[in-house]
């Protein structure tokens, strides 16, 4: 028995020498430790022995079988580094390929000129506000002197929600909200989504605006028309601006502003349908009724309003003469706002 159990020895050490396989090696040690191998054969004839070889034997399995054990794990090991020594070898990294550019996005030209718009009136103290798009008809009409029967509230001017809903079509609600909650004297902007259902080469159903309103003591036309061409200059240069009488429910007196067109330098083109001027806002005095709607005494206090398309100063200022362009989302068109 001894001597089977050193052959045994022998056979193992010769079979794992020979192995550089790791499947190979998983194989052998199943058929020298399995519940079939020669090991386990002899291991269950010992309770035939004598007393006196019992303990002998015994130890001589028990060290075989260590011995197996060892010699299979460090031939694993030795496997696993050569296989692991082949893959570095083949594995070449080609540094000549060309790497993965990160292609960075740019500032979409109406946020661009969101920004800067909000920069020149934040100078000159004003306070950015925020309003909801989806607003109450108390507030888009009602509370800015809007009278029930105005062409302005037709379904084909507006889009309503419900009855007392509707996307907002102008930034003038937040307005009425700011006065609500505040007490003069302030002057704040409200830059935003505004929503109208129009199609065509000036219009789309989605476009911003930008609302701006100052109220406090004894504030008059002349600081009205001195703050807003002061900041017309800031955006467009010395370029020339007009105010032309106008009508608005919520403003007493009222005004368009225009400024000469970019695109023809005031010769006449299809951006300023050949006037050689192009309208950039309303404004005017905060009608008194809109004061006293939320509370305001106007014989206390007075300001202005304005609300100006941010679309119409964003091609001004980058000579874009087809609104479309700014939501077609074209790369081609975009990428050039750098
Ligand atoms: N909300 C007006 C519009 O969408 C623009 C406007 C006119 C705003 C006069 C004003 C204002 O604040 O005073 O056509």
């Amino acid at each position: 028995m001894e001597e089977k159990l050193e052959q045994l020895r022998e056979t193992a050490r010769l079979s794992i020498d020979k192995t550089n396989s790791s499947q190979e090696l998983e194989e052998i040690r199943i058929k020298l430790l399995g519940k079939k191998s020669e090991l386990t054969e002899i291991s269950k004839g010992i309770k035939n022995l004598t007393p006196e070889e019992k303990p002998v034997i015994g130890q001589l399995i028990n060290e075989v079988r260590e011995y197996i054990n060892i010699k299979l794990n460090d031939k694993a090991k030795d496997i696993e580094t050569k296989e692991r020594e082949e893959r570095l070898a083949n594995e070449v990294i080609d540094i000549t390929l060309p790497g993965k550019r990160n292609v960075l996005g740019t500032t979409h030209p109406i946020t661009e000129t969101m920004d800067f718009m909000k920069n020149i009136f934040v100078e000159m103290g004003f306070d950015v506000v925020d309003g909801p798009e989806v607003e109450l008809v108390k507030y888009n009409f009602d509370a800015l002197n809007i009278p029930e029967t105005h062409p302005s509230r037709d379904i084909t001017d507006t889009f309503y929600i419900n009855d007392d809903v509707v996307l907002r079509t102008q930034t003038s609600p937040v307005q009425v909200r700011y006065m609500l909650e505040n007490k003069p004297p302030f002057r704040m902007i409200c830059p935003g989504k505004v929503y109208r259902p129009d199609y065509d080469i000036s219009h789309t159903p989605m476009f911003h605006q930008m609302e701006g309103l100052m109220i406090g003591k004894d504030i008059s036309f002349a600081n009205f028309k001195a703050i807003l061409t002061e900041s017309l200059k800031k955006m467009f240069g010395d370029r020339e601006v007009r105010f032309r009488p106008h009508f608005f429910p919520f403003t007493e007196p009222s005004a368009e502003v225009d400024i000469q067109c970019a695109v023809c330098k005031g010769k006449g083109c299809r951006m300023c349908k050949d006037s050689g001027w192009v309208e950039i806002m309303g404004c005017g005095m905060v009608d008194p009724e809109v004061l006293k709607a939320v509370g305001y005494d106007p014989d206390e206090v007075s300001g202005f309003a304005f609300g100006m398309g941010i679309e119409r100063v964003a091609m001004l200022r980058h000579g874009i003469n087809d609104l479309r362009a700014f939501f077609e989302n074209d790369v081609r068109f975009l990428k050039q706002f750098k």
